[in-house]
């Protein structure tokens, strides 16, 4: 192997510059490689689309968030839309990216995503292709690893918003909804509530009773605490209840389409609770932008030299991994297709529950 390509797919994440640079600098000072980056992920490898990856280009990134590749989201070589005859059509385009490749000679590429653009990586592995994935999402919901680095940064940030939402709370005796990442997987609500001391954690996961949830207010109350703070997954879900959520501004008089689960849970609430204002804070894409934590920058590192080693030793095909403390890697063909989940009766949950926190059930 003479030449590497790297690209970033899917929704961008704090340490994705940090896997690029460990990429870059491994690649070129360990094994003398050249290293190019495709741009907006397979878009790039589909328009041979790239930037050279030096020393000088990735300098002073490994802590910044976002990506110098630029990312797309939703884009599958094997799914691609493309005009034609001024139409939109979707095209299976693995062959010109097949065609771009050898065509640069690149020898093997090493692709940074989530489930997604992961399995249109392995799709591409079938095809021959040399490839390493590298795993990253905030959401901490790939079951093949551990820990994906960009989880611990958007952690990070929920809990910084609830230290900040507790001053305000306090002073003005309110209930404070906060909304956090989470479509899927609860674990941003389940660490952050935890770390950041919320009364009440609701995640996709366990439906949440509202009366559960108004009982827990009143407790507190009876306590002599006078505010409750709550943080809530954008993919919480009341008992039985089916939530339609939209996130646009329309001419709907309904709370419920002005925003997600926080602001229906707020409009919810009121009927409950007469005695507390409430208010909802949706912290949205602040979860991913921004600064790097130091855990994800050295987590991000460690992904992108193990890749880099990974191809160097000949084993395509694979994904690196984080298991335990240990950066090992796994095959492509086992890492797509089931998420990881909070466990609702699992540790992290119960001691949550042992000292208090309620999980609306
Ligand atoms: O998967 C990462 C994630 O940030 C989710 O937590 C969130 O639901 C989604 O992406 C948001 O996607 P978009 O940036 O496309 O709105």
């Amino acid at each position: 192997i003479k030449k590497i390509g790297v690209l970033t797919g899917g929704g961008d994440c704090p340490g994705l510059n940090a896997v690029i640079r460990g990429v870059t600098r491994t690649a070129i000072l360990k094994y003398g490689l050249e290293v190019i980056g495709y741009k907006f992920g397979y878009k790039g490898l589909y328009n041979n689309d790239y930037m050279p990856l030096t020393l000088q280009r990735v300098s002073g990134i490994g802590h910044i968030g976002g990506t110098i590749l630029y990312s797309s989201n939703k884009d599958n070589l094997f799914d691609y839309t493309v005009e034609e005859s001024g139409k939109k059509v979707k095209k299976d385009v693995s062959d010109v990216a097949v065609q771009n490749l050898n065509k640069e000679k690149v020898d093997a590429l090493i692709i940074i995503g989530g489930d997604g653009t992961l399995t249109s990586a392995r799709d591409f592995a079938r095809k021959g292709v040399k490839i390493i994935g590298v795993p990253k999402t905030i959401d901490n919901d790939l079951h093949a690893t551990d820990t994906t680095f960009g989880f611990n940064s958007a952690v990070n940030v929920a809990t910084e918003a609830l230290d900040r939402l507790h001053t305000t709370a306090a002073s003005h005796h309110r209930v404070m909804i906060l909304e956090v990442m989470g479509r899927n997987a609860g674990w941003i609500a389940l660490e952050s509530g935890f770390a950041g001391s919320a009364d009440v954690i609701l995640i996709p996961e366990i439906e949440y009773d509202i009366e559960k949830i108004v009982e827990k207010i009143k407790d507190r109350e009876n306590r002599g605490k006078l505010f409750s703070i709550i943080v809530v997954a954008e993919g919480a879900k009341p008992k039985g209840g089916k939530v339609v959520v939209k996130k646009t501004v329309d001419d709907s008089p309904d709370p419920i389409r002005l925003g997600g689960i926080g602001n229906k849970l707020a409009y919810d609430l009121e009927k409950y609770v007469n005695n507390h204002e409430i208010r909802c804070t949706v912290l949205g894409h602040t979860q991913r932008g921004g600064i790097t934590s130091t855990f994800d920058r050295i987590l991000a590192t460690r992904y992108g030299v193990k890749a880099v080693e990974l191809l160097a030793e000949n084993r395509f095909g694979n994904m690196v991994s984080l298991q335990g403390r240990k950066m090992t890697y796994v095959h492509l063909e086992n890492v797509i297709g089931s998420q990881k989940m909070v466990d609702p009766k699992g540790e992290l949950v119960e001691t949550a529950k042992s000292i208090g926190i309620s999980f609306g059930d």
